[in-house]
């Protein structure tokens, strides 16, 4: 059976940067508070009318380029994102349109911050199965326009920002190359610990005044941030050791751990649990925030922009979100 690879890599940010101190004007927060207990710095944000899948286009088109492969011959578009465009069609419909394609199969992933990595599982099943060639999988969120951005929602408003990326995956012949394996989690006892209420399909109607206004709003994502940080610290360990097993290799093995930018301290914490030196993880979240979906193929485009990952490379991906969902995926470049 053929494997599957990164054959390109794309990424888009809108370019409006917000630094903590931008947002000190909208709440009541400080740049030392954001960078202690995150380590970011700055995000982006869209100025509006921008979606997800207006972003994640030019993502696209970015890998599309650098795989060398025409939009026409894409087989399959995965989407990943917990901010579509719109409620309905799925954002990789809109996205093929804008792309002037048209005929192959598009549908999105709701997944969160474990989305492009479900994503990517499920492309690379249909590419080792023989079922498709060239899969596009595109991880992209505007945060920016969902977000609390008063002192009530600071816990959440100062994590997140906007950006997407993408990846053109096609057939590797060699078994020990590309994508070795994926793994997938969730456990969905835990939705409510980390979850966007409303609009919702279980009121009648799906949004009223009520879900808008008052003193607790419930149009905007609500975490109690301390308990997902005490599993994400579990889970991100537990799932790269898994793929890392499954392949009968060690920590040691790995050039280059990427994990979803969820907390530069969760990503310290997972490091220092899997005796990862510094310069064998990638971070970015200090100039992009938390970008959810779009995080994993933005942090690995810059991790190989810089020269981080080369020929022969084992790479491990590992997300941890909403649901709760967790995700890895280990690649020999
Ligand atoms: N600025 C200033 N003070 C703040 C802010 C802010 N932006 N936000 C909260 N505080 C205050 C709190 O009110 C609290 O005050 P109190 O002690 O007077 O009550 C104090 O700071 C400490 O708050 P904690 O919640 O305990 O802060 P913590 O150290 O846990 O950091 C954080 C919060 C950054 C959210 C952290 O818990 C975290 O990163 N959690 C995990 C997030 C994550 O990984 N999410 C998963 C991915 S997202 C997805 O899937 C969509």
């Amino acid at each position: 059976m053929r494997n599957s690879r990164i054959l390109g890599l794309g990424h888009y940010v809108p370019p409006r940067v917000v630094t903590n101190n931008d947002l000190t004007a909208l709440m009541d927060t400080t740049d030392e508070w954001i960078q202690q207990r995150t380590g970011i710095r700055e995000r982006h944000f869209s100025d509006g009318w921008t979606g997800a899948a207006d972003m994640g286009v030019d993502a696209a088109r970015e890998a599309l380029q650098r795989a060398g492969i025409a939009a026409q011959d894409i087989d399959c578009i995965i989407f990943a994102t917990l901010s579509p465009d719109v409620d309905m069609p799925a954002s990789a419909c809109l996205l093929q349109d804008r792309m002037g394609i048209s005929g192959m199969p598009a549908f999105d992933v709701r997944n969160q911050c474990s989305g492009f990595l479900y994503g990517l599982a499920v492309a690379d099943k249909f590419i080792k199965a023989g079922t498709y060639d060239h899969v596009l999988v595109v991880g992209s969120e505007v945060h920016s326009t969902g977000l609390d951005l008063t002192t009530r929602g600071r816990e959440v408003a100062v994590i997140f920002g906007d950006g997407a990326g993408a990846v053109l995956l096609g057939p590797e012949p060699d078994a020990r190359r590309g994508i070795l394996s994926t793994h997938l989690h969730a456990d969905g006892k835990f939705a409510e610990k980390l979850w966007l209420e409303s609009p919702a399909s279980r009121a009648r109607p799906r949004l009223t005044e009520e879900m808008i206004s008052g003193d607790d709003p419930r149009v905007f994502p609500k975490m109690e941030g301390r308990y997902v940080f005490r599993h994400a610290v579990t889970r991100f360990p537990e799932v790269i050791r898994e793929a890392l097993d499954a392949n009968g290799l060690a920590p040691s093995d790995l050039a280059l751990l990427i994990p979803h930018q969820a907390n530069l301290r969760i990503s310290q914490m997972v490091a220092m649990g899997l005796e990862l030196p510094e310069e064998k993880v990638f971070n970015n979240i200090q100039r992009y925030g938390n970008t959810t979906a779009g995080s994993i193929p933005i942090a690995l485009y810059e991790a190989v922009a810089a020269g981080r990952v080369h020929d022969g490379d084992l790479v491990c991906l590992a997300a941890f979100g909403a649901g709760f969902t967790w995700a890895s995926a280990l690649m020999r470049w």
